[in-house]
């Protein structure tokens, strides 16, 4: 059997598979379908510092090849998922990353000091999606300035490694890699949705409450690959690849363009047992193949050289 043992940033995981933010519980309400032994590492969904009751509805619409959401980051704030879900995680020997959430620099830096002395998380994903409230109601994802300055008072607020998980929406995502590795980040996850929208036309009426919403699944797939190479280029960071990935075959692509890890999301919502045997699924897709372990396959991308520069790097 081929070895799916991955290290990740410090973290020593069964296998690359991670749940991907906000598509796998708040906690272990998805056990019976991929309990978290089957898992390398489970993310939760986006913590804040006080509760969040999300948008009103609907915010959830199909499209033709995945689908449009607009949560709003509903959660019951870190006191309750400390107290809650960090005991049941920690019950269940799972390795967790904490996706954290906020409207300000010092929401984030608060969030990031009261997790550092939880044992039960293992790590930070900071959910650089989030608008500013302070600066013009732009995503922290979006600006180099605001992401590294994110990611710098989470660095110096923690311990544990930090991964910055960057938006699609940007024009040069390399660009935003580099920044939040200035800022200290040990990993980058790429990517959160992309920005898109959905009317019915009779109606003359938008599918979502909030009109636009981040569209997922495996219509994302060709943009999240090319986003998470673009990063791989651009850092000497590790990357963790999300966005459309349903089968072993997906995953693969994405350790070949040199992501050390991935995130399930979208598709655990026609089948959310899948997750839990994709790992058995590339161990046995690997075995076929005669390939010994899962990290053989990472960055081995052939590329001619003249293509291998990512646009905008530094010479
Ligand atoms: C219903 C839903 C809720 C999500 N909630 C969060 C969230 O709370 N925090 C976050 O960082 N990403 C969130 N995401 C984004 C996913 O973690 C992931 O980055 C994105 O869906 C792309 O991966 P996929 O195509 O495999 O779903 C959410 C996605 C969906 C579909």
């Amino acid at each position: 059997m081929a070895s799916m043992a991955v290290t990740i940033a410090g973290l020593e995981l069964a296998n690359p598979v991670m749940s991907a933010s906000g598509t796998y519980g708040h906690g272990l309400e998805m056990r019976n379908f991929a309990g978290p032994s089957s898992l390398g590492a489970w993310v939760s969904k986006t913590v804040t510092r006080k509760p969040r009751p999300g948008n009103p509805l609907p915010r959830i619409a199909e499209t033709e090849a995945g689908f449009l959401n607009s949560i709003g980051l509903e959660n019951r704030g870190i006191d309750a998922y400390v107290r809650d879900v960090l005991p049941e995680m920690a019950a269940a020997h799972a390795v967790v990353l904490t996706n954290i959430g906020g409207e300000s620099v010092e929401d984030f830096a608060e969030l990031a000091a009261r997790l550092d002395g939880e044992r039960a998380c293992h790590a930070l994903e900071v959910n650089l999606s989030c608008p500013n409230v302070q600066g013009g109601k732009l995503p922290f994802s979006t600006s180099p300035t605001m992401a590294e300055a994110v990611i710098a008072r989470v660095r110096a607020a923690t311990q544990k490694p930090v991964f910055a998980k960057l938006s699609p929406n940007v024009s040069d995502i390399g660009e935003i890699a580099r920044a939040v590795e200035a800022g200290g980040a040990d990993g980058i996850t790429a990517v959160n949705t992309l920005l898109g929208m959905r009317v019915d036309w009779r109606t003359r009426k938008p599918a979502l409450n909030t009109i636009q919403g981040g569209y997922s699944g495996v219509g994302i797939k060709p943009v999240a690959l090319r986003c998470a190479w673009t990063c791989v280029r651009a850092v000497k960071i590790p990357v963790i690849g999300c966005g459309g990935i349903a089968c072993a075959e997906d995953v693969f692509e994405f350790l070949v363009v040199g992501c050390r890890a991935i995130q399930f999301g979208t598709a655990s919502f026609t089948d959310p047992g899948r997750i839990g045997r994709l790992a058995a699924e590339m161990s046995a897709l690997l075995d076929a193949h005669g390939i010994a372990s899962v990290t053989d396959l990472i960055g081995t991308l052939h590329v001619p050289n003249t293509l291998a520069k990512v646009p905008g790097a530094p010479s």
